[in-house]
C-alpha cells in the first residue's frame, strides 16, 4: 500500500474517512464534509448505534445527493472515543479498523485528520499514527493461495491523508514505514511453513534483507559452530537433514564506530519435533513458528537499519531443526556448550535454551555487549501463566527491565516480569553433568529462563518468553491474525528511547 500526505481539503468524490469523538461530536473537517452532504453524516449516525467509541465505525453509502459532495461514493466514520484519550496507540487503532472497511471496497480513499484536543496528538502525528496503522493491519501472507479471485483480495492501493502539518506526517511516516518492513520481514518469515524455510535459507534470507541496508551479515555452518565448540546448539540439530546456522547481524549506526554495542538474541527452531521425545501430533504444525524469536531479531535489525538508527547493535540467531532420526539426540546425552559447562539433556524438546545457551555466550565473549536481550518461544508453560496478553519477561537487571516493561505499554506489546532466584537455579542443578536442561514439574518458564542465565555472566540480560504472543488467532486493529511480529516494535522503541545517540 502506498501512503501520501496532503494539506486539507474536503473530498469531492471517492470515498473518504473522517472521525468522531464520544458522543458523536464530529472533528472539525468531518463537521465541513457533514454540511457539504446536507448533515447526511449527522443524519446517519443518529439513526445508528455508533456513538464515536473507540473501535466503532460506520459506513455511508452515497451520501452527497446534491451539491458539492454529490459524488462521494462513500463515507467511513471512525470513532475516537474521548478527545483526551486519543494518542499515538489510539490512532494507530483507528488506522487498522479503518482499513478493514476499506480493503476490499475502494482502490484509493481519502482520510480527514485533524488535531483533536490542544493538549493531545498534533494533526501530523495523528495522521501519521493513522497511516501507521492501516499499514500495519494490511498486512497478509497470500503467496500460497493461488486461485484466490480477485474480488476475494484486498484492492485498496493509496490511501491519502489530508490535514494539518502535511511535511510533519510525511518524516514521521518515513520512520514507521521503515518499523513497519521490519514487523512485516518477521511476519513473512514466522509463517513461512518449515519445507520452505529451513535454517540455511532463513540466513540467506536474512542476508539478502539486511545488506542492501548497510548491515553486515556473518553466517556460520556447522563447521565453524564445531570449531567455537558449541555442541549445545549443535547437539539439536545433529538430527535433522538441513545444516544448522548462526547468524551474526551488525548494524553500526552510532556516531562514533567504537560505542559498545547492544544485543539481541533469537530462537530460531525452524521446527520443534520434541526430537525423540516427541510432541504428540495435534497441533504439531504450530512448531513452524518456533523460529519466532530469530524472526523477531532479523526484522527488528531491518527495522533499525531501514531507519539509521544511530546505535551499535548486535543480533544474532542459532538456526536449527529438531528432528527424530537415527542420528538424533538421545535422553541423557550430555553436551558441552561453547562456555565449557556441561549439560544433560533429560528431554530433547527442551532444545531451545540448549540452542540459546551457545550463542548467548557467543555474543557476550566476542561483542561484550551494554546488555542482551534474548526472545524465544521457549515454553508452552508461558501459555498457561500469561495467555497471549503477555510475553514473559525475566532479568537480572531492573533497569534494563523497567524500559522493556515501559516501552511494552507504549507500543502495545506488553511484558511481564516472573521473578528468578537461587531455588529455582538449583532445581536444574544434575549429579551427572554441570546441569540438566528440564526442572521439576512446577516453574517451566522460570526453570528454563534460570537454565539461560548460566549462560550470561554478568552482563545485564533479558529473556522474553514469547511462546504466546507469536502466533495469534484472532484478528487485532493492527495485528491482522498470523505471525504477529511481536517484539519489533517493542524494541525498536527500547532502542529509541534509551540506547541511540543525540
Ligand atoms: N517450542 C516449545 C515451546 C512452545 C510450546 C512454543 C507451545 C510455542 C507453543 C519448546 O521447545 C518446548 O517444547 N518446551 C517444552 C519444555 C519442556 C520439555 C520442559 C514445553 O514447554 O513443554
Ligand atoms: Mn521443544
Ligand atoms: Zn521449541
Amino acid at each position: 500500500m502506498k501512503f501520501t500526505f496532503a494539506n486539507p481539503t474536503q473530498p469531492s468524490r471517492g470515498v473518504a474517512v473522517i472521525f468522531a469523538l464520544e458522543g458523536n461530536k464530529l472533528t472539525p473537517s468531518a463537521k465541513a464534509l457533514d454540511t457539504a452532504t446536507g448533515r447526511a453524516i449527522t443524519r446517519a449516525l443518529k439513526v445508528s448505534r455508533f456513538e464515536g467509541k473507540k473501535g466503532q465505525q460506520l459506513t455511508l453509502l452515497a451520501p452527497g445527493a446534491a451539491g458539492a459532495a454529490a459524488k462521494l461514493d462513500r463515507v467511513v466514520v471512525v470513532g475516537l472515543g474521548k478527545a483526551k484519550d486519543v494518542d499515538a496507540r489510539r490512532m494507530q487503532d483507528a488506522g487498522g479498523a479503518a482499513y478493514t472497511a476499506l480493503a476490499t471496497v475502494a482502490q484509493r480513499a481519502d482520510v480527514l485528520v485533524d488535531q483533536v484536543s490542544k493538549r493531545g496528538l498534533g494533526a501530523g502525528d495523528a495522521a501519521a499514527e493513522f497511516a501507521y496503522g492501516m499499514r500495519l493491519r494490511s498486512y497478509r501472507f497470500d503467496k500460497y493461495r493461488t486461485r484466490e479471485k480477485p474480488e476475494q483480495k484486498p484492492k485498496l492501493r493509496t490511501a491519502r491523508i489530508c490535514g494539518e502539518g502535511a511535511a510533519r506526517a510525511r518524516r514521521l511516516f518515513g520512520v514507521h514505514g521503515r518499523i513497519a518492513d521490519g514487523v512485516f520481514l518477521t511476519r513473512d518469515l514466522v509463517s513461512e511453513p518449515a519445507n520452505v524455510l529451513y535454517p540455511v535459507e532463513f540466513a540467506k534470507r536474512a542476508r539478502a534483507e539486511l545488506r542492501k541496508l548497510g548491515v553486515k551479515v556473518t553466517v556460520m555452518g556447522e563447521a565453524q559452530l564445531q570449531k567455537l565448540g558449541m555442541g549445545a546448539l549443535l547437539g539439536v540439530g545433529q538430527g535433522s537433514v538441513r545444516q544448522s546456522q548462526v547468524v551474526v547481524m551488525e548494524w553500526n549506526g552510532a556516531p562514533r564506530k567504537n560505542t559498545r554495542p547492544i544485543a539481541f538474541i533469537g530462537k530460531g527452531v525452524c521446527f520443534d519435533t520434541g526430537g525423540i521425545s516427541i510432541k504428540p501430533a495435534g497441533g504439531m504444525e504450530d512448531m513452524k513458528w518456533d523460529m519466532g524469536g530469530a524472526g523477531v531479531v532479523t526484522g527488528l535489525m531491518k527495522a533499525l537499519a531501514g531507519r539509521k538508527a544511530k546505535v551499535n547493535v548486535i543480533g544474532a540467531i542459532g538456526l536449527v531443526e529438531n528432528m527424530p532420526d537415527g542420528n538424533a539426540q538421545r535422553p541423557g546425552d550430555i553436551v558441552t556448550s561453547m562456555s565449557g559447562q556441561t549439560i544433560e539433556v533429560l528431554n530433547t524438546d527442551a532444545e531451545g535454551r540448549l540452542v540459546l545457551a551457545d550463542v548467548l555466550h557467543y555474543v557476550n565473549e566476542r561483542f561484550k555487549p551494554k546488555f542482551m536481550v534474548d526472545l524465544a518461544t521457549l515454553t508452552g508453560a508461558i501459555i498457561i501463566s500469561l495467555g497471549s496478553e503477555h510475553a514473559g519477561l525475566f532479568s537480572n537487571d531492573d533497569e534494563l527491565s523497567a524500559q522493556l516493561s515501559d516501552a511494552g505499554e507504549a507500543v502495545g506489546e506488553k511484558v511481564w516480569r516472573l521473578p528468578l532466584g537461587p531455588a529455582y537455579d538449583k532445581m536444574i542443578d544434575c549429579d551427572a553433568a554441570d546441569m540438566k536442561n528440564i526442572g521439576g514439574r512446577g516453574a517451566g518458564s522460570i526453570t528454563a529462563a534460570q537454565f539461560l542465565k548460566r549462560f550470561v555472566g554478568d552482563t545485564p540480560w533479558a529473556h522474553l518468553d514469547i511462546a504466546g504472543v507469536t502466533w495469534s488467532k484472532k484478528d487485532a486493529p493492527v495485528v491482522p491474525k498470523g505471525g504477529t511480529a511481536f517484539g519489533v516494535r517493542l524494541l525498536d522503541r527500547l532502542v529509541a528511547e534509551h540506547y541511540e545517540a543525540g
